[in-house]
C-alpha cells in the first residue's frame, strides 16, 4: 500500500556528499544461505577486512537483528518475507548514509531478495550465495538447530520442513564446503573492492 499524505522532505547534504566525504561508494554485500553455510563467518571476516582498508563498514547479521528490530517476527513465511523487507529498508538507509552494508540473512525467498535489489537499485546491491549442502551443514550442526528440527522441538526450520530458494543469479558463489576462508575472502574482496572503491 502507497502511503498518502507524505511528502517527502529535501534535505541539504547528498547520499553522493556522504560518499564523497567517505570516499567510498555505498553497497550491500548481501549473503544468503542455509542455517550453518557460513553467512556470518564470511560476513564478519569480510567486514573486518574492509574496515582494516579504511571502509566505513556495517554488519546486519540476523540471528542480532532478530534479538532486537525484528524480535515480533516468527519464522513462518510471513514473518521471513517481513523480515526481509524490514532489512531492506534498513540497508536503504544506511546506503544513503554512504556505508558499506553487509548482511547475512538466510532469505530463503528468491522474491524477497529481488524486493531488496529493487529497494536499493541493481547497482548498490551484491548478491553472495554461500552455497553449502544440506548435510554438510546438518553435519556441522554449529548452533544444535539442526538436531532439534529433526527432533520436531523446532518447526520451519529452512531446509528440513521450511524452504530454501537457491539464488538463480547470484553475484558470486562461495562454496565453504570447498573453499577455506582465506581463499574464500580473495575472491569476495576481489570482486567486492571495485564496486566500493571511488576511482
Ligand atoms: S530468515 O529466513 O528470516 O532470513 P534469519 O537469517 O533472520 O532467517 O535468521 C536465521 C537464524 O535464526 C538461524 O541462523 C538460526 O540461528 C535461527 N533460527 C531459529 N529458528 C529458525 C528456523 N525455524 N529456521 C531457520 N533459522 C532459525
Amino acid at each position: 500500500m502507497k502511503p498518502s499524505n507524505l511528502h517527502t522532505q529535501q534535505t541539504k547534504v547528498s547520499k553522493h556528499d556522504r560518499e564523497q566525504l567517505l570516499n567510498q561508494k555505498a553497497q550491500l554485500i548481501w549473503f544468503t544461505g542455509l542455517s550453518g553455510s557460513g553467512k556470518s563467518t564470511l560476513a564478519v571476516a569480510l567486514e573486518k577486512k574492509l574496515f582494516d582498508k579504511g571502509f566505513k563498514t556495517y554488519l546486519l547479521d540476523g540471528d542480532n537483528v532478530r534479538q532486537g528490530l525484528n524480535k515480533d517476527l516468527s519464522f513462518d513465511d510471513a514473518g521471513r518475507v517481513e523480515n526481509i523487507r524490514r532489512i531492506g529498508e534498513v540497508a536503504n538507509l544506511m546506503l544513503d548514509a554512504g556505508t558499506i552494508v553487509l548482511s547475512a540473512f538466510i532469505s530463503p525467498f528468491e522474491s524477497d531478495r529481488t524486493v531488496v535489489r529493487e529497494v536499493v537499485g541493481a547497482n548498490s546491491f551484491m548478491e553472495i550465495f554461500v552455497d553449502c549442502p544440506l548435510e554438510v551443514c546438518e553435519q556441522r550442526d554449529v548452533k544444535g538447530l539442526y538436531q532439534k528440527a529433526r527432533d520436531g522441538a523446532i518447526k520451519n526450520f529452512t531446509g528440513i520442513d521450511s524452504p530454501y530458494e537457491k539464488p538463480s543469479h547470484p553475484d558470486i558463489i562461495i562454496k565453504t564446503d570447498e573453499l577455506s576462508l582465506e581463499d574464500s575472502l580473495d575472491l569476495l574482496l576481489k570482486k567486492v573492492l571495485p564496486r566500493i572503491s571511488k576511482k
